[in-house]
């Protein structure tokens, strides 16, 4: 499928070559609907991750919303505008937050990738890739719903993770946004995390529901990773502006977290032909036709 105004025509699959160096898992974290937790399970599975000996850098690709910083109680002092405008580092704008991860705070240069120019888009191929050697995730955390800039970032990402709770809207939105990944042919799979589930049953039963729609229509398959409980735990951190796994690392959100992270490890990476942030932003960059 194109993306509207792009040349993005889906790539070919294939299997990539072995011993090709460092290459961190970029995935997006994404949904149909806003405000399902996104940006909370981004955060907090970064830091089960970081717990798993993971090094974890979570990217705010969100428009504007400038979510990660505020969950985790810092006011970044750089962006990843100072690195595409001001001349500064890659490694200056990655910021350490709590648990032992990193973070990299969008800022107005990320806002919308079609508007770079050249000479940043030369900037971020030449500055992103360097974080293949500084991490072995990178968790983007996405806007919600079917904009150009959200697919893009889906689509050049190495794997996707849908968020969805119960509740029927959230799940109508998730299955038209994994339908259009389908239609983008760029993953063998999409990774699928039901959140605010009332019990382990009813976040199974989520699953199976859009499993079936999805296993009937189309091509792509899903992967149930696991769930969050609804728990009052989440809206009390995300006040307190301290991630629920640090707050209180034996809760069930973060119990459950803890399991999401285990078997994300367990999980081969996708197997788009080129890893890592490297092939992340070469994609990115095809997908804009630059
Ligand atoms: N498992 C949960 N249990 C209880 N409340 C939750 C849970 N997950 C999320 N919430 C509530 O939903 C709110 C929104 O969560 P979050 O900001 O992570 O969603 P989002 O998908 O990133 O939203 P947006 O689309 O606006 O970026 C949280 O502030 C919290 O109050
Ligand atoms: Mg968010």
């Amino acid at each position: 499928m194109r993306i509207p105004g792009s040349s993005f025509t889906g790539e070919p699959r294939s299997r990539p070559l072995p011993g090709a160096g460092s290459a961190a898992r970029v995935l997006a974290v994404t949904s149909g609907k806003g405000g399902v937790g996104k940006t909370n399970l981004a955060v907090n599975l970064a830091l089960a991750l970081a717990d798993l000996g993971q090094r974890v850098i979570v990217v705010d690709a969100d428009l504007g919303l400038a979510n990660v910083e505020v969950l985790l109680g810092i006011s970044p002092p750089r962006t990843l505008y100072d690195c595409l405008y001001r001349d500064r580092d890659i490694r200056e704008v990655l910021l350490p937050a709590p648990g032992g991860i990193q973070i990299i705070a969008g800022g107005a240069g990320f806002l919308d990738m079609a508007f770079l120019d050249r000479e940043r888009w030369q900037k971020l191929l030449d500055a992103l890739p360097q974080l293949d050697n500084l991490a072995d995730f990178v968790l983007l955390d996405t806007g919600a719903g079917l904009s150009k800039n959200v697919l893009f970032f889906l689509a050049a990402a190495g794997e996707v993770v849908v968020v969805v709770t119960p509740e029927p809207t959230s799940l109508t939105d998730g299955y038209s946004l994994i339908k259009v990944l389908d239609r983008l042919q760029a993953h063998r799979e999409v990774l699928l995390v039901v959140n605010r589930a009332g019990s382990e049953r009813e976040a199974a039963a989520t699953a199976r529901r859009l499993e079936a729609v999805a296993g009937k229509f189309l091509r792509l398959p899903l992967t149930y990773l696991g769930y969050i409980p609804d728990d009052g735990e989440v809206a009390r951190a995300v006040k307190e502006q301290r991630p629920f796994y640090l707050a209180n690392p034996q809760s069930r959100p973060s119990r459950s977290v803890a399991g999401l992270a285990r078997r994300l490890l367990g999980q081969e990476a996708g197997d788009l032909p080129e890893k890592g942030v490297r092939g992340f932003v070469a994609r990115l960059a095809r997908l804009l036709g630059r």
